[in-house]
């Protein structure tokens, strides 16, 4: 089994749809072991504890810097023998010592169809406005692994959502969590869970479920 913590910050609607995949037997190999919030008192920290699930909160702002801070989660995670760390709507900022620690093993949800939309800034609400204040016709979600650049990390599923007249930032979130990210999210963390993700040249390959793992660049 992959044991897998989140990190949260607000709502948590995304770790929800990990919750629910989890019961409904779809997180193939994966079992969710504990959620971190960075901030005290927000409402996925409730979700986790109602699934039965370890929920605690590290706050940024009881740190000095984001290194410590870092440290603190790595730590954390580290002893409860974390294998994979899921980024569900976690909106602070961590240091390259995080993303060293667990190599191709931090997936994010973002709000948008990456390499557009994304890095520093863009998140939560502000993307949905920025998507709507270019005019762009498509937008949608990207689950991707988390690398060392804001947002730069190799893609692992997207989906398109259409952007309608008359939406607000707030409509517009509605229908990118709804039609996207609570489908790929899941989804995309199942496949690491499966083993069915490798990442060449920061390029991800998803083998189809039953076939065997590449070895020396061919698929067996
Ligand atoms: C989600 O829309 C997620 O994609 C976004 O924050 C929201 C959290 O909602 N994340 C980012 O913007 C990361 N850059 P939730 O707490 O209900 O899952």
């Amino acid at each position: 089994m992959v044991k897998i913590g989140v990190l949260v910050s607000g709502g948590g609607t995304n770790l929800q749809k990990l919750i629910d995949a989890q019961a409904a037997g779809t997180l193939k190999n994966g079992e969710i072991s504990v959620v971190i919030s960075s901030k005290d008192g927000v409402f996925a920290l409730e979700r986790a504890k109602k699934a039965g699930i370890e929920a605690l909160a590290l706050c940024r702002k009881d740190y000095p810097d984001v290194d410590i801070y870092s440290a603190a989660l790595i730590d954390a995670l580290k002893k409860r023998g974390i294998d994979l760390v899921v980024l569900a709507g976690f909106l602070t900022i961590t240091g390259e010592n995080f993303v060293r620690a667990f190599p191709n093993r931090i997936l994010n949800i973002h709000p948008a169809l990456l390499p557009s939309f994304g890095g520093k800034g863009y998140y939560g609400l502000h993307v949905h406005e920025a998507v709507l204040a270019r005019g762009v016709k498509l937008t949608g979600a990207t689950a991707h692994f988390v690398n060392e650049i804001c947002d730069g990390g190799p893609i692992i599923l997207q989906k398109a959502v259409e952007v309608k007249e008359g939406d607000t930032p707030e409509v517009l979130q509605k229908r990118v969590m709804e039609e996207a990210e609570w489908q790929i999210l899941p989804q995309a963390v199942s496949l690491f869970c499966e083993g069915r993700l490798t990442v060449e040249n920061n390029i991800v390959h998803i083998r189809e479920a039953g076939e065997v793992k590449k070895r020396g660049g061919k698929i067996e």
